[in-house]
Formats: structure tokens, C-alpha cells, sequence
């Protein structure tokens, strides 16, 4: 069970029994609203498993669970990309609510992109955020990554059309 260890949280794969606490921080639109609209609202118990199931026993490990007191929390991860980009992954992420604000997701993802570089070989982890998140914007910066372009209008969500901040980091 691979396993990384931050302040007050750990990053561990995930496990068969995760689902309950999963749906249970999830189900947020604090959270599905600044996320992909692939990302399911209202998330449902079986939306739980499915993502369990996807990635339950990955090789290598691509998405971990944030764990805090033994609850899921959150997660973090990457989807690969293929052809040129193959080297650049792209990075996604979300924390329980009642979490926020603590540091948490700043520590999370320097120890996630410091693994990713480490262990698997990227060369860059590239983030796209919709131009109402200030918070990811700042939790990104935080983590050491730049800020390298603003795409105006390259967004829908929630019905509202909304500029995209290409954010990255490459492996020193
Ligand atoms: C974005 C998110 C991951 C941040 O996690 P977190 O653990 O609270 O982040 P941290 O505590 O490490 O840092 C948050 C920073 O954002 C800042 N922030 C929060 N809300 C803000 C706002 N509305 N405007 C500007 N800055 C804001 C905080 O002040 C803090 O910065 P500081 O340390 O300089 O004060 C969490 O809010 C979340 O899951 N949001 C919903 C999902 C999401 O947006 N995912 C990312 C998609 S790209």
C-alpha cells in the first residue's frame, strides 16, 4: 500500500471501503462547481464506487486519496495525456469542505507533484483552472507553480462563460 505522509494528512491509495466517506465530501457544488462537469452533482454512493473502482489497485498510482483522521477527505491526482503532451500530465484536485483553509491542499500538492516527478518521470504538471477560483489560483502559486497564460473565454460552467488560467511546473 503506497503510502506518503504530509502534516496531519496522508496521501494513500484507495481501498474497497472508501466509498461512504467519499460521497459524503463530495457531494458539495462548493466543490463540483469549480471542477470538470464530468465530475458527478449530486454525487452519489455509486458514483463512489465507480471511482474506487477505477482506481482501486493502480499501477502506477495516478490518484490517491487525502486522508485525514482515517476519513477520505479529498483527492488528488493526474490524467495522463498521450502523443506530445505524453510527459505533461494534467493535475486535478478537491478537499472536504471543513477542511479549507488550513494549508492542507498547498502541502498535498507539492508532495504529490515531488512523487510525480521522482516516481514516474514527468517532466511538467500542468493545471487548468476556471477564472472564478481564486483559492486553487492561490494553492497552486503556493505550491510553486506559474502562472503561464490566461485563455479568455475557454469555459463554461454553471451556464457562465469564463476565462481558463493555465497554470505549471516543471521538474527542476
Ligand atoms: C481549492 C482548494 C483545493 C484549496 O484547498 P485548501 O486546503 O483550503 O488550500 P490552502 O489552505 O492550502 O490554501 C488556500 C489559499 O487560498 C486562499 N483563498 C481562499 N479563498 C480565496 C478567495 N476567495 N480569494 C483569494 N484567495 C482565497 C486562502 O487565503 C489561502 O491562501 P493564504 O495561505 O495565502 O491565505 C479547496 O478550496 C477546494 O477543494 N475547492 C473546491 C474544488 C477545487 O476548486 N478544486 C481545484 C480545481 S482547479
Amino acid at each position: 500500500m503506497l503510502e506518503l505522509k504530509g502534516n496531519g494528512f496522508i496521501l494513500r491509495e484507495w481501498e474497497i471501503n472508501d466509498a461512504p466517506w467519499l460521497q459524503k465530501n463530495a457531494n458539495n457544488y462548493k466543490i463540483s462547481d469549480f471542477l470538470l462537469d464530468q465530475f458527478p452533482s449530486p454525487y452519489t454512493l455509486e458514483d463512489a464506487n465507480n471511482w474506487i473502482a477505477l482506481n482501486l489497485n493502480q499501477e502506477p498510482v495516478l490518484n490517491f486519496a487525502i486522508v485525514i483522521g482515517g476519513k477520505v477527505s479529498g483527492v488528488i491526482g493526474i490524467v495522463p495525456r498521450t502523443d506530445v503532451y505524453r510527459l505533461s500530465p494534467l493535475l486535478g484536485y478537491w478537499l472536504a469542505e471543513d477542511y479549507w483553509g488550513k494549508g492542507i491542499m498547498t502541502e498535498a500538492i507539492k508532495i504529490f507533484t515531488n512523487y510525480c516527478f521522482k516516481e514516474l518521470d514527468y517532466i511538467r504538471i500542468q493545471a487548468n483552472v476556471l477564472g472564478n477560483n481564486p483559492a486553487s489560483m492561490r494553492v497552486l502559486e503556493k505550491a510553486g507553480f506559474k502562472l503561464e497564460g490566461v485563455l479568455r473565454n475557454a469555459m463554461v460552467k454553471n451556464d457562465v462563460i469564463l476565462n481558463e488560467h493555465i497554470y505549471g511546473h516543471c521538474k527542476a
